[in-house]
């Protein structure tokens, strides 16, 4: 395709451009494996894209690709209003990328490796030493900053490699699961970074294999799936394209199981769970009405809970449910 053809959806010449990322048909593959088969992404200047996908579902290669680290094998990319294959050094000057792995070199301090850093991107010394500074302060490792990386906690070694990735002052930064084996408040810690970083009007595209995640950071989820881009928009858009929730009703009595099973039309039954699905959108009105039946056939459930879909229906709907995280969010009430 050639280039014109591509929007760069600038609003003026030395404005940033609106779409901080934009890729059309990207193709990756590794011998007969495709790992990429024609994906496309639009990510809004100023906004957090998350790219939701189990292991193995190329979210690492897309990073990679959209970073200038490889080369797709086909389709056409811009970042930052600059082609990944025509003008990488473009897009490396505008960008920070926190890979998956960390970056962190554990044998030198907190302290050093950020001035590894400030030396790779050209800064004066003084200004080298306030940047570290200021960013080891603001990521809360000023306390930690002569010691060894090595001694740093999970948490600290990723609030280090993100301090990392902004002694550049990046507009665009790529966050590759960047909160995979934290533990939970670690991972609350880093969700506050990122929610910082957007409101200095950093864009912040972000993989993730956390439904959650995705549900409280991004303004927009793609969720990847056998290559392609299996649905995209708002979680609220997400959670829209799948049926609705539904009342989930157990009963330990095998007996009132089957006549409840019996009487209730429109039913999805579990015999060995002895669980009974009713779909509803979940509304006082509809609950009340269930109950009121219950109540005239005679039927007294042992359980009853109001599920409403989250991503993770989204996931499963999408992708036929393999290899996801396996957590349900029940609202018993
Ligand atoms: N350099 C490589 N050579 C061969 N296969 C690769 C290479 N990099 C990634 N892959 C394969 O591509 C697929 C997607 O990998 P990756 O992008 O790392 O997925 P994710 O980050 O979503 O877990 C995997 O099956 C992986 O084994
Ligand atoms: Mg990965």
């Amino acid at each position: 395709m050639p280039s014109s053809v591509m929007p760069t959806s600038r609003n003026g010449n030395d404005q940033e451009p609106l779409s901080a990322v934009s890729a059309v048909a990207l193709r990756k593959s590794y011998g007969d494996k495709t790992v990429l088969d024609g994906i496309d992404l639009r990510i809004p200047s100023g906004s957090v894209f998350a790219l939701l996908g189990p292991n193995g579902a190329g979210k690492t290669t897309a990073v990679k690709i959209l970073s200038t680290l490889i080369r797709a094998d086909g389709g056409q990319a811009q970042v930052a209003g600059h082609d990944v294959a025509t003008s990488p050094d473009g897009v490396r000057a505008a960008i920070g990328v926190t890979g998956q792995f960390s970056a962190v070199d554990g044998l030198i301090t907190g302290e050093e490796n950020m001035l590894l850093m400030a030396d790779l991107h050209h800064l004066p010394k003084q200004e080298g030493r306030r940047v570290a500074a200021e960013l080891l302060e603001r990521f809360d490792l000023t306390e930690a900053a002569r010691k060894p990386a090595s001694t740093y906690s999970g948490g600290m070694k990723r609030r280090l490699d993100i301090a990392m990735t902004l002694v550049g002052n990046p507009r665009i930064i790529f966050l590759d699961e960047p909160t995979t084996g934290l533990d939970p408040r670690s991972r609350h810690n880093m969700w506050g970074i990122i929610r910082e970083l957007v409101a200095d009007g950093v864009t912040v595209f972000l993989t993730t294999q956390y439904l959650e995640e995705a549900d409280e950071l991004a303004d927009r989820i793609a969720v990847l799936n056998d290559g392609k881009i299996a649905a995209e928009g708002t979680a609220e858009e997400l959670k829209r394209m799948i049926p609705g929730g539904h009342i989930r009703l157990r009963f330990t009595d095998p007996a009132a199981y089957q006549s409840a099973a019996s009487a209730l039309r429109e039913v999805t039954r579990d015999d060995e769970a002895l669980s009974l699905q009713i779909p509803s959108d979940g509304t006082q009105r509809e609950l009340r009405s269930i109950l009121d039946w219950l109540d005239s056939a005679d039927i007294e459930a042992d359980e009853l809970t109001v599920h409403t879909p989250d991503l993770d229906d989204v996931f499963f709907a999408l992708t036929g449910g393999t290899d996801a995280p396996n957590k349900t969010k029940e609202n018993v009430r």
